[in-house]
């Protein structure tokens, strides 16, 4: 990035950042109204019911702050890895966020596309896009090294399901009965499951509670005021044992 790009993603922050629910609702709309696919990775209950969180962008936006000082975001970029290897997101999905991003930012700020600024934004994009997409490379690398792991998604099959105080505990062990990654208990996995007439799927994350080998376990407590995209009421009302669901390896939260 050159100077001038920096002076000119600093100073349009504070007003992208008093705009933020503006940038945020236009950008998930724009994103997923062009690539329907994207409605199995987000979490469309927590958009729905409003509570999705501003995260993306507001990642962005503090990033672009600290743009001159990147050590700053290490924590930052920990949590957002984790939670997107979680969730296999891979590094071509990284180009269809930055440019439904960057024509939200050039809605917001009413400049257009072929702006100065825009062109600023776009090289701290990719600028962050890249230590991503660098991080969680390593990140699948060294779940899928793991005696028994893998990287993305796996087929599980549920094994046993027991009610508990405040929900059910849920079983669960590899579809193809091979042997799956030792995890400890409050490391936590991305659990997908499809949607009852909708045609996607939608992930959630779990905290793991007992593992034997090769099975793990966690318990899913019914949400109340939540839309039918709740990953713990589709599992909660709709499966059995023996249904499967699709998992990620398990990390440390
Ligand atoms: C520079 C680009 C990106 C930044 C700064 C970013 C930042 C973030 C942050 C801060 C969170 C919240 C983490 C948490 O507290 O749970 C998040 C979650 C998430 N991100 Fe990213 N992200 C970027 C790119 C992407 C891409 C390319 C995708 C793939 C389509 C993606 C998909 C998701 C999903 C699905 C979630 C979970 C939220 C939900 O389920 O709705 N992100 N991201």
């Amino acid at each position: 990035m050159t100077p001038q790009h920096i002076e000119l993603v600093k100073s349009t922050v504070p007003v992208l950042r008093e705009n933020g629910i503006a940038l945020t609702s236009y950008f998930y709309k724009r994103m997923l109204g062009n690539n329907p696919d994207l409605n199995n990775v987000f979490n469309l209950d927590s958009q729905n019911s409003g509570r999705q969180p501003r995260a993306l962008a507001a990642a962005v936006l503090a990033y672009a702050e600290n743009i001159e000082n990147p050590s700053v975001l290490a924590k930052a970029v920990e949590h957002i890895t984790t939670k997107h290897v979680s969730l296999d997101i891979q590094p071509d999905q990284y180009s269809i966020v930055g440019e439904n991003l960057l024509h939200s930012i050039s809605e917001v700020l009413d400049v257009p596309m072929d702006s100065e600024l825009i062109a600023a934004w776009k090289a701290a994009y990719l600028q962050l896009a890249d230590i991503l997409i660098g991080v969680e490379k390593q990140k699948y690398e060294n779940l899928a090294a793991q005696q028994g792991g893998w990287a993305g998604w796996r087929a599980f099959e549920i094994t046993e399901i027991e009610v508990a105080e405040n929900g059910k505990l849920f079983t669960i062990r590899s579809a193809d009965q091979q042997a799956t990654a030792q995890a400890d208990n409050n490391e936590f996995i991305s659990v997908k499951v499809k949607v009852p007439n909708k045609g996607i799927e939608q992930p959630h994350q779990y905290t793991l509670s007992a593992n034997t080998e090769n099975t793990y376990q966690f318990l899913v407590k019914p949400e109340v005021d939540h839309t039918e995209y709740s990953v713990s009421n589709i599992l909660l009302d709709n499966y059995k044992v023996g249904d499967q669901v699709q998992v990620t390896a398990p990390q440390a939260k």
